[in-house]
């Protein structure tokens, strides 16, 4: 594996600090970070839907943008890398386009390979009246080179049926699952951000935190750098300093920015309250909802 270039702010006579944040614009901030620096790059860009922080523009003009951020976070993977990008629909004129199938000759003319699309299903979003609702978004989990890193224990999750036994073979009457739990798979179903979620703040369409988390323990080892070219309020960030990664991101709104480093604080001082990474969806025919 290629080591990373050392980043700026990184001093051998100083501790090294565990987030670097910047209210700035992606372009001119990746300017100044180096080559082959980082082990994983997750975003979630603007979807050109009219958002409060975006400027809606014509398709074209986004993806040729799209096309300038993409080229420039490729610049900063490192060898064996990963590019995780989440992404939801355009919509115009009541018409949906998948941004990921937008964007994915993009990645591929830069040489990476799709390793998975991650369908994130949540419950909660806009009730439509001509078409279904949409409850799933994608993540597109990208990788420079086929030498990359897959930690898949960290994310496993509970066995359904964790008393299931081979029922013959040499292996007759011994459990069959694998005992640290099963591969989460590709379909993920983690709530989104609204009012009532323990992580909400100000931000239309933050990241649960606990969505990068598994992101950040299968695809980074600790002391890695991770990047968030479309920080918002800093959700990725949390994840990787949380899991002793260094975290990188900027955004171009002050306030969200001011949000990221509060978080962080908070985070660093033991009151960062976030929604646990095993904690099953609520499920209203259980007591409680299912939780302990
Ligand atoms: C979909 S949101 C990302 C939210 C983020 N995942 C979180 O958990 O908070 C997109 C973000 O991109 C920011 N943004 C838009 N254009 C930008 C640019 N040129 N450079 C940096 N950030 C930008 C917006 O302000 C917005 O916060």
């Amino acid at each position: 594996m290629t080591a990373c270039v050392p980043l700026p702010g990184l001093h051998q006579d100083r501790p090294a600090p565990d987030a670097v944040i910047a209210c700035a614009d992606n372009l001119s901030f990746m300017a100044s970070l180096p080559t082959a620096s980082m082990a994983l790059i997750v975003t979630s860009p603007p979807y050109n839907i009219g958002k409060a922080y975006e400027r809606r523009s014509s398709l074209d003009d986004y993806l040729d943008h799209q096309s300038l951020v993409i080229a420039e976070c490729i610049r900063l993977l490192r060898p064996g890398g990963s590019l995780c990008w989440q992404v939801g629909n355009h919509v115009e004129d009541g018409a949906i386009v998948p941004l990921d199938t937008l964007l994915y000759p993009i990645f591929r003319r830069h040489g990476l390979t799709l390793r998975n699309r991650i369908v994130w299903h949540f419950e909660h979003g806009l009730h439509c009246s001509r078409r279904l609702s949409g409850r799933y978004e994608t993540i597109s989990w990208y990788t420079s080179g086929e030498d990359y890193t897959f930690n898949l224990d960290p994310i496993r999750v509970p066995q359904k049926y964790p008393q299931k036994k081979h029922f013959k073979g040499p292996n007759l009457g011994q459990p069959s699952g694998h005992p640290l739990g099963k591969n989460p798979g590709d379909v993920w179903i983690l709530p989104n951000v609204k009012s009532n979620h323990v992580e909400k703040t100000v931000h239309p369409c933050q990241f649960p935190v606990e969505l990068v988390e598994r992101l950040v323990l299968a695809l980074t080892v600790a002391g890695e750098a991770v990047f968030d070219p479309y920080m918002g309020v800093g959700s990725s960030l949390i994840a990787a300093v949380r899991h002793g990664r260094f975290g990188y991101g900027c955004d171009i709104v002050p306030d969200y920015v001011a949000i990221a480093r509060a978080r962080l604080a908070a985070l660093r001082d033991g009151t960062l309250r976030t929604r646990p990474m095993d904690r099953p969806v609520w499920d209203p025919a259980l007591p409680n909802g299912g939780h302990r």
